[in-house]
């Protein structure tokens, strides 16, 4: 019997989509990623949600869109500082 067994690494399951499609560019989605990687930067908070900037989600309009997974919710950002908000929440 092998002594030594594999320790499976623990990856984050939460998962915050960030749209920079168009639109939302046109909401500072840009924006939104940079201050949610400096957010976990700060935080360490690696583990806890990846951040992944995605194209076009097909919801356009009324905000910078970003989904969280794995609930599926889906927001819209009027503001790139409401992403501290979503963070705070999810991680
Ligand atoms: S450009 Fe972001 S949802 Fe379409």
């Amino acid at each position: 019997m092998n002594k030594f067994r594999a320790i499976p690494r623990k990856t984050s399951t939460k998962k915050l989509k960030v749209c920079t499609g168009p639109g939302c560019r046109a909401w500072e989605s840009k924006k939104v990623l940079d201050l949610c990687w400096r957010f976990k930067k700060r935080t360490n908070g690696a583990e806890a949600v990846q951040v992944i900037p995605v194209r076009c989600l097909n919801k356009c309009g009324g905000g910078a869109v970003v989904r969280l997974s794995p609930s599926e919710t889906l927001l819209k950002l009027r503001e790139p500082e409401e992403a501290f908000g979503v963070l705070n929440q999810n991680c």
